[in-house]
């Protein structure tokens, strides 16, 4: 029986971000497409029949319950009642707060590795449901398609999305998630947009005059070196939107832009989106 396992954790972007609600729990409701890209983090899963849980490279200083990844497999122990054991390595390579979803993937990466792992064939809905918990962003991970999604982030769609490339620009500065939902300055959107009015065919520019993020506007107060992102990106001829709750930004671009000189600081990178979540056969359902 298997008792290693080296799994990809993807990015994602969103094409748009629209703020459609607030649910008593102070939760907002959206609606979005969010989209897989291969810029990945890599995890490594070794069995531990000792029946501890271990990350052998936290963050120094970082305490185990803070870590998505011991997270997800605390809880998954939990909601199943299993005694094994895991040591967790993290090959960090996507920014924090950036609005990409890194520690989001990680813990669902985590989820479907240790589902194998541990032999525990729970289906996708209950992973997801169990990945709720962890961040609303993880159900899509689990989801393993680009997909509509409403809710707080657990109602999606599998949506088909043409293949192309973008530029993503992340600044040194980041953004709290929670400040900048909390921010007095955000704005909702009222009118509701239908999955059939997002025409998921032309090429990702044109996807691009669909809709806008409405965290942009309390990402780019907060932190200026958002708006800066996006004025280099239009100097390139693109057109660019923050992903997320920022700060990267990103904007659909050719297989080879050729892009001018960018601060020493940014983080400038050209990817490509993927057809479906690497791990997307790892669980039934
Ligand atoms: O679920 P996650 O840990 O990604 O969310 C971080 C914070 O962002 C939440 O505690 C909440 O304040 C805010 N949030 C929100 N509505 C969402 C997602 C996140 O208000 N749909």
């Amino acid at each position: 029986m298997k008792r290693l396992y080296d799994v990809p954790a993807p990015a994602k972007v969103n094409l748009f971000l629209h703020i459609v609600g607030r649910r008593p729990d102070g939760y907002h409701e959206l609606q979005s497409v969010f989209m897989l890209i291969d810029w990945c983090d890599h995890l490594h899963f070794e069995r531990l029949d000792s029946g501890a849980i271990e990350r052998v490279d936290s963050t120094p200083g970082a305490l185990p319950e803070d870590d998505l990844c011991v997270r997800a497999a605390r809880a998954l122990r939990q909601a199943t009642g299993c005694t094994q054991g895991v040591r967790i390595t993290l090959d960090k390579r996507l920014p924090a707060q950036a609005g990409l979803g890194g520690g989001s993937s990680d813990a669902a990466s985590t989820l479907l590795a240790l589902n194998r792992l541990w032999n525990l064939n729970l289906r996708r809905e209950a992973l997801a449901h169990i990945g709720l918990a962890l961040g609303a962003d993880v159900p899509f991970f689990i989801g393993g398609r680009h997909a509509w999604v409403e809710g707080i982030g657990e109602r999606l769609t599998p949506i088909a999305l043409p293949r192309g490339h973008l530029v993503l620009v992340k600044p040194p500065g980041g953004a709290s998630t929670p400040q900048i939902f909390a921010d007095p300055a955000l704005k909702r959107d009222s009118k509701t947009a239908t999955i059939q009015g997002f025409a998921a065919n032309g090429n990702l520019e044109s996807l691009m005059a669909f809709g806008h993020n409405d965290l942009e506007p309390v990402a780019r107060a907060l932190c200026p070196e958002v708006g800066e992102c996006l004025h280099w990106l239009a100097d390139q001829g693109l057109s660019g939107r923050m992903t997320g709750s920022g700060t990267a930004v990103f904007a659909p671009c050719g297989a080879n832009p050729v892009l001018g000189p960018a601060p020493a600081s940014w983080q400038v990178r050209v990817c490509g989106n993927m057809d479906a979540h690497p791990l997307l056969d790892w669980c039934d359902g």
